[in-house]
C-alpha cells in the first residue's frame, strides 16, 4: 500500500530514541522528508544518520527542548526555511517521572505539565497555520495507555495526559474543514529505554530481577509480549497517510489488548 507520503515534510519531536525515532523511521520509509529533534546533539544527529542510511530519505536533526517555547518557534521556523512547510507533526516528549501524590512537589507537577501538555500545545499551535494555508495536515500525538486507564504509580502521566485527548478531539472538530486530522496514539508497554528504566525500578521494588519482571509483564498482556517501537511508528505513519484521511479525533490504543474496558 502506498501511503501517499512521498515528498511530504514531517516533523517528529523527541526522536533520538524510542517511539519518536520509530515514528520518524516509519515516515521516512514511506518517502517523507523528516525533521527530528531532541535535546542531545550527538544522539539526535546519530538517529538522523541512521534513519537516512536505512531509508535513503532526507532526515534533518535539530537540537530542541520541547519544554522551551523559544526552541519550538526556532525549530519550526528553521524547518519551514529549509524544507518549505510542515505536513505531518508527530508530538512526542520524554515521559514524566513515576510517583504518587505524597512523593511529588508542585515543581514536579509544573515540569510535567510543560513536558507533556504544553509541548503538544505549543508545537501544534506553531504548525497549524501552515497546515491551514496548504489545506492539508496530519497531527499525531504519542500519549499513553495511562490516559485511558490510569496507572497509580504514574500519577503525573495519568492525571495530565487525558488533557491531550481533550485537546485532540477539540482540534479535530475545529480543523477537519481544513483537511487536517488530529489523532492520538496510546501505547501500552513498548520496550524502549524509558520502559526499560521503569521496569528496572518496578523490578527492584518487587525484589525481582529485570528479566523476571519483563516475563511477568508480558504475561499480563493478552498478546503475551511487550510491544516493539516499530509497532507504534507504523501506526503513526498510517495515521499520517492518505488512507487515514477520514480518521479524526481518535485516540488509538496500541497495547496488545492490555487495557480493560470499552474505550
Ligand atoms: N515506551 C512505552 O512503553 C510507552 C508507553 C506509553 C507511553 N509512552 C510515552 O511515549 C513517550 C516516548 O516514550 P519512549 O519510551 O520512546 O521514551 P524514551 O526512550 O525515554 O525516549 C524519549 C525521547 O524523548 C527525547 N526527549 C525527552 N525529553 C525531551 C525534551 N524536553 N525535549 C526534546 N526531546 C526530549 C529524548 O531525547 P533527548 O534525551 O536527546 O532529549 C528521547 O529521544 C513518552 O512520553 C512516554 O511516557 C511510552
Amino acid at each position: 500500500m502506498n501511503f501517499g507520503l512521498n515528498g511530504k515534510i514531517a516533523l517528529v519531536a523527541a526522536a533520538s530514541q524510542g517511539l519518536g525515532k520509530a515514528a520518524a523511521l516509519s515516515l521516512a520509509r514511506e518517502g517523507a522528508r523528516v525533521v527530528v529533534c531532541s535535546r542531545r546533539e550527538q544522539e539526535i544527529a546519530a538517529a538522523a544518520r541512521e534513519i537516512a542510511t536505512d531509508t535513503g530519505a532526507e532526515v534533518l536533526p535539530m537540537v530542541a527542548d520541547v519544554t522551551n517555547a523559544g526552541d519550538i518557534r526556532r525549530m519550526v521556523a528553521e524547518t519551514v526555511k529549509r524544507l518549505g512547510t510542515v505536513h505531518v507533526l508527530v508530538n512526542n516528549a520524554g515521559g514524566p517521572p513515576a510517583g504518587g501524590l505524597m512523593d511529588l512537589s508542585d515543581a514536579d507537577w509544573e515540569k510535567a505539565h510543560q513536558l507533556t501538555l504544553m509541548s503538544t500545545v505549543r508545537l501544534t499551535r506553531e504548525v497549524l497555520p501552515r497546515m491551514v494555508a496548504q489545506h492539508w495536515g496530519r497531527i499525531i500525538t504519542i500519549v499513553s495507555i495511562s490516559a485511558k486507564q490510569p496507572i497509580p504509580e504514574l500519577l503525573l502521566s495519568s492525571a495530565i495526559r487525558p488533557g491531550i485527548l481533550g485537546l485532540t478531539r477539540i482540534l479535530a472538530t475545529q480543523y477537519a474543514k481544513d483537511n487536517i486530522t488530529v489523532n492520538a496514539i496510546c501505547p501500552g508497554n513498548v520496550l524502549t529505554k524509558r520502559q526499560e528504566e521503569l521496569s528496572r525500578a518496578r523490578a527492584a521494588d518487587r525484589h525481582m530481577s529485570f528479566e523476571e519482571y519483563l516475563t511477568d509483564s508480558a504475561r499480563a498482556i493478552p498478546a503475551g509480549r511487550l510491544g516493539r517501537p516499530e509497532e507504534i511508528g507504523d501506526v503513526a505513519a498510517f495515521l499520517a497517510s492518505e488512507q487515514a484521511s477520514y480518521i479524526n479525533g481518535e485516540s488509538l490504543l496500541v497495547d496488545g489488548g492490555l487495557a480493560k474496558g470499552i474505550h
